[in-house]
């Protein structure tokens, strides 16, 4: 669904970002805002360098350069999609959501108001697994099952690991008496109805837990482990209304953020690998529930990142899992490594045998996916003809779908070393691969090009050959921008005097007016700090309240956020940050911006005089005018003005 205008403003309003994040750094009230250490994961500091200004509702990171505003760190940190942001954040504000304009049908309506009990009824469920652990002695069989597969309490409590007891009517009654109908457990895969009489008895019996959550944190489902060997070893929730298998990635809920950091996830097969992988530190991780990966898995991936590898357990049926997602990781434009490990490990053995440095290790040399599966599927090739035809009809799909037209090119160059032909040719070969029905697809073609340009290509996919560059919604398919693609604004080539002096008029309505008098659009280095200026000139007009905002709306809009912060670290590192009790340095601050707003003016204009005097000096060289030397002279006398100022201001200082 998409949110009116207003209501994102009214779920944003409702929320401090100093709120948001004090809830994973503590923050201390500083003289600019509010600082602390910084949140993000890749990013160890013992020292203090991230800082969120409240009103402005911007975070920063001097450290490591993060910075945004709440949407922002909402998908960074916390790995959500805008949408999920916006549900999220108004969930938290006790904002309703909007109803959509056209009607909502009753049995819609009725159909959420299930969902809502139906995730009401899961949340119940993780307390009571989650409790039987939490209250149970050492000898507990969870606790002593936890122990044996080496699951810190950290890790537990990470994961909200619980534990079903084998009483049939434990969990039942438990959500009976807090208000649940049992029809809705039902839903929820938590209970059965029992045959033939009254009741219902739980589904999960003696297994520990493993809920399934959304990165909202929302608990969708629930896989259980029996103890002992059995079967089946994992009961997972049958699909409900708010669980779908084959859909979910677990444990995003905790790895979407390193994931980010990362700008590369680890895709494996079970809870277990991924907790143990998790325990010992590699966290950019996602897990499919023992399922093959799908179409949506992929595109969930591809909202947070394009680089991918999968790790296969060693043994048949991991090569084949590595086959097939080939082509689907592929059409989902990500760029997927793959790595399938040694004498049939699973990840979680293998730290176990071998231990996470070894893993660590061979993630780094892992190969394309492509490659890995190209190298399976020519282990016993001779190079016949027959086998080269039969080696690329297999892989002409999987090329076709690619929705990287870049990476397809370079892949044609490895198959096509691998087969022994030339590039050419063997982009001729594909050409001519059967179409349905066994005929080629039209003419023979110039070196050079895969396809015609026109005409004869039979299918939408087919129509895209590697000349053909992608159209900008196939190259960056999920940017969670809201309709920009891109920053709108550059800040390169503007001075160190140009940067100051934007964030200082972002940072109040009476420094930008005081710039605006000066008048200072003809002297600006670039032209896109003109449009930067203009941008605010006109926005600051149409809602002038929303000043404050002004700079959070330019971080999205600017190829360099950080610029915003500029006036905050200049004047951080010239006073120092107010101690307990100090009165007085709020006015010492407001003096100090000012005079570096003028500085900054100065600067800026003199800069801007100097590239005019060389212009026009330039310009005389070759030809004289008298009316150009004038104007030199008037602008020389301009900039010698403005340095004996500056003199004048800075001996003021020394004073
Ligand atoms: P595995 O059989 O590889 O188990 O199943 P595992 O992850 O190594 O678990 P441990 O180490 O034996 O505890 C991988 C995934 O397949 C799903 C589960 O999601 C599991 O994590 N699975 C497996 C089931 O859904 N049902 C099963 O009976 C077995
Ligand atoms: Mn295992």
């Amino acid at each position: 669904m998409r949110f009116p205008e207003s209501f994102i403003q009214q779920v944003t309003d409702a929320t401090d970002l100093v709120d948001i994040i004090s809830e994973t750094t503590q923050l201390k009230s500083s003289s600019g805002g509010f600082m602390g250490r910084c949140p993000f994961p890749d990013h160890k500091e013992k020292t203090a360098s991230f800082s969120v200004s409240q009103t402005k509702q911007l975070y920063h990171c001097f450290g490591c350069k993060k910075s945004g505003n709440l949407i922002g760190f909402m998908k960074d940190y916390h790995g959500m999609t805008f949408p999920e942001a916006i549900e999220f954040l108004a969930g938290r504000a006790r904002i309703p959501m909007p109803v959509e304009d056209r009607k909502i049908s009753s049995e819609e309506e009725r159909q959420a108001e299930r969902r809502r009990q139906i995730a009401k009824a899961n949340e119940l469920a993780q307390t009571y697994f989650r409790d039987q652990v939490k209250n149970a002695s050492a000898d507990h069989a969870a606790v002593l099952y936890f122990e044996k597969r080496g699951l810190s309490p950290e890790t537990q409590e990470t994961f909200g690991l619980g534990y079903a007891t084998s009483a049939w009517e434990g969990l039942a009654p438990f959500l009976k008496n807090r208000g649940v109908q049992l029809e809705i457990a039902e839903q929820a895969g938590l209970v059965r109805p029992r045959k033939g009489s009254q009741g219902h008895y739980d589904l999960f019996r003696e297994r520990v837990m493993f809920p399934i959550r959304k990165v909202t944190g929302e608990v969708i489902g629930f896989g259980g482990r029996l103890l002992e060997k059995g079967e089946p070893k994992y009961l997972n929730s049958p699909d409900t209304p708010l669980f779908h298998k084959g859909k979910v990635l677990y444990g995003l809920d905790q790895t979407a953020r390193y994931i980010r950091s990362e700008d590369h996830v680890i895709v494996v097969e079970g809870y277990m690998d991924l907790i143990a992988m998790f325990q010992a530190g590699i966290r950019n991780l996602a897990a499919t529930l023992g399922t093959a990966l799908t179409l949506d898995h992929a595109h969930a991936i591809r909202k947070i990142t394009p680089n991918i590898t999968v790790l296969f357990d060693g043994d048949a049926a991991g090569q084949n899992a590595a086959e097939k997602s080939l082509p689907i990781l592929l059409k989902a434009g990500l760029r997927p490594r793959g790595l399938t490990l040694p004498e049939k490990l699973d990840p979680d053995e293998f730290i176990k045998a071998k231990g996470v440095e070894a893993l660590n290790q061979l993630l780094d040399g892992a190969p394309d996916l492509f490659n890995l599966c190209l190298h399976l599927w020519t282990l016993n090739f001779r190079g016949a003809a027959t086998e080269k035809l039969a080696l690329i009809e297999k892989l002409q799909p999987i090329l076709d779908g690619m929705q990287d037209a870049r990476l397809r090119e370079m892949y044609l160059k490895d198959l096509a070393q691998r087969v022994q032909m030339n590039l050419p040719d063997l982009k001729r070969t594909l050409s001519h691969t059967q179409a349905p029905g066994g005929s080629t697809r039209g003419p023979a073609l110039k070196p050079g090009m895969t396809r015609p340009p026109t005409g004869v290509a039979t299918s939408p996919v087919a129509a895209r050959g590697a000349e053909i560059p992608a159209s900008p919604a196939q190259a960056a398919p999920v940017q969670q921008n809201q309709g920009q693609s891109g920053p709108r604004f550059t800040l390169k080539g503007a001075s160190k005097g140009e940067r100051l002096l934007l964030s200082l008029v972002l940072k109040n309505r009476a420094n930008f007016e005081f710039v605006q008098q000066h008048k200072l659009a003809d002297e600006f280095s670039t032209d896109s700090l003109r449009q930067i200026f203009a941008w605010i000139e006109e926005t600051g007009r149409h809602s002038p309240e929303r000043f404050d905002r002004l700079a959070g709306l330019l971080t999205e809009l600017v190829d360099d956020a950080g610029v915003v912060f500029e006036s905050e670290k200049v004047i951080g590192m010239y006073l120092a940050p107010s101690g307990a009790g100090e009165s007085g340095s709020d006015a010492d601050n407001s003096e100090f911006e000012s005079d570096l707003l003028r500085d900054c003016v100065r600067r800026v204009r003199a800069d801007g005089l100097k590239r005019q005097i060389d212009r026009l000096t330039a310009e005389l060289r070759i030809q004289s005018s008298s009316e150009k030397l004038e104007q030199l002279m008037a602008l020389q006398r301009e900039r010698m003005a403005l340095m004996k100022n500056s003199l004048k201001s800075l001996s003021k200082d020394a004073e």
